[in-house]
């Protein structure tokens, strides 16, 4: 998924709010986030997913022991899904959202000021451009959205 915005090589990344996120109320807060670090919204949706869909997002994980649970508590309420534009977006989401375990995870970072539980670490975000790419067509089959920010040119040289 390398495109160029502003001249600029972009990625694009999925970030996936889990059930915990919605509940809280933290959707806004961590949208505002991603707005201010100058990454470009491509594509938002709030679904209840079936566990059969959230199988295939954390194929990867099948034979972990918390697998069954985690499709279980995905499954359990609405999850916001975001694709977000901007220089290397996979790096720079998955530090902005902090680590897996949000008692690794550093004061700044959404896990790091949002949770304490591995099992509710508020999102999920790509882990490469691969499954990122993989994470979109599964989420936004219809596409994304093909739009200038304008405020690109202030936020890049
Ligand atoms: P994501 O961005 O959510 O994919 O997190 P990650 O890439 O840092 O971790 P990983 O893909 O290994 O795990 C996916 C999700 O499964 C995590 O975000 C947690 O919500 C959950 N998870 C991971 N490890 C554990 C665990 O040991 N116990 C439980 N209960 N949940 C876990
Ligand atoms: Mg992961």
């Amino acid at each position: 998924s390398e495109r160029t915005y502003i001249m600029v090589k972009t990625v694009l990344t999925l970030v996936l709010f889990q059930p915990d996120g919605v509940q809280r109320g933290l959707v806004g807060n961590i949208i505002s986030r991603f707005e201010q670090r100058g990454f470009k919204l491509v594509a938002l949706k709030l679904v209840h997913a079936t566990p059969e869909h959230l199988e295939k997002h954390y194929a990867d994980l099948k034979g972990k022991p918390f697998f069954p649970s985690l499709i279980k508590y995905m499954a359990s309420g609405p999850v916001v899904g975001m694709v977000w534009e901007g220089l290397d977006a996979v790096k720079t989401g998955r530090a902005m959202l902090g680590a897996t375990n949000p008692l690794a995870s550093a004061p700044g970072t959404i896990r790091g000021d949002f949770a304490l539980a591995v099992g509710r670490n508020i999102c999920h975000g790509s882990d490469s451009v691969e499954n990122a790419e993989k994470e979109i067509q599964l989420w936004f089959p219809e596409g994304i959205v093909q739009y200038t920010a304008d405020q690109a040119k202030w936020i890049f040289e």
